[in-house]
């Protein structure tokens, strides 16, 4: 088991704090107001942690999945949607496997600063977007790394995103559409983090 496996593992007991809680809540309605209110066919929610992003969209979607690598997280997404048929998780780590389905919407929160080549996912993520569809990634603005109290023990791998490197991916794998917004501050180690929500869509 790797490390972030382990932190993760563990951190999944105590995940769903009021703190959590909230700023899933501004995330959920920062993606929402992207979205038109039509159904969403299929969704993916990568990294999904215990399900608290995955679940503002139980409504709205016909089917859900949510990817993530820690079976201590997956154990609390599966025990929060076991009696919705329409959602599924899978243990799966992205950067070594594939997928084989089309998603909608493809979203993740906090997860991608724990990507070795998180560019490479986005590229997999293009590969299996539905016509029209959209990503929206939310993670950390650029930070100094004093974010994480133990960056290794923690499996971080970069120190959030500017809104210029997630453009330049967005330039460099070829999507037509790309925006960027800070959507939360983070109040933490007597200063504040911003998240960013960036959008990158294929189609104008
Ligand atoms: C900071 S947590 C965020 C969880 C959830 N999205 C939330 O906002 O509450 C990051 C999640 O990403 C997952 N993760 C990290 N690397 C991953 C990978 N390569 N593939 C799938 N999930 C990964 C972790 O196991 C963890 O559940």
């Amino acid at each position: 088991m790797t490390k972030q496996s382990e932190h993760f593992n563990t951190a999944a007991e105590t995940w769903d704090s009021e703190e959590t809680i909230y700023r899933t809540s501004i995330f959920a309605a920062a993606i929402k107001k992207h979205l038109s209110d039509h159904k969403i066919n299929n969704l993916l929610d990568f990294g999904c942690g215990t399900g608290l992003l995955t679940e503002y969209f139980l409504e709205s979607s016909s089917s859900l999945t949510g990817i993530d690598t820690s079976v201590g997280m997956l154990e609390k997404f599966n025990r929060r949607f076991q009696k919705q048929a329409h959602v599924k998780s899978l243990a799966i780590n992205l950067e070594d496997a594939s997928m084989s389905e089309s998603y909608d919407v493809i979203m993740s929160s906090m997860a991608f600063h724990h990507l070795k080549d998180p560019k490479k996912v986005l590229e997999l993520f293009k590969k299996h977007l539905a016509p029209n569809g959209k990503i929206f990634i939310i993670d950390l603005d650029e930070e100094d790394g004093t974010f994480h109290p133990d960056n290794k023990g923690m499996g971080v791998e970069h120190f959030g995103f500017s809104q210029k490197e997630f453009q330049t991916w967005a330039n460099e794998l070829g999507f037509k559409k790309f925006s960027y917004e800070i959507v939360f501050e983070m109040n933490k180690n007597h200063r504040s983090y911003g998240i960013g929500l960036a959008i990158f869509e294929d189609s104008k």
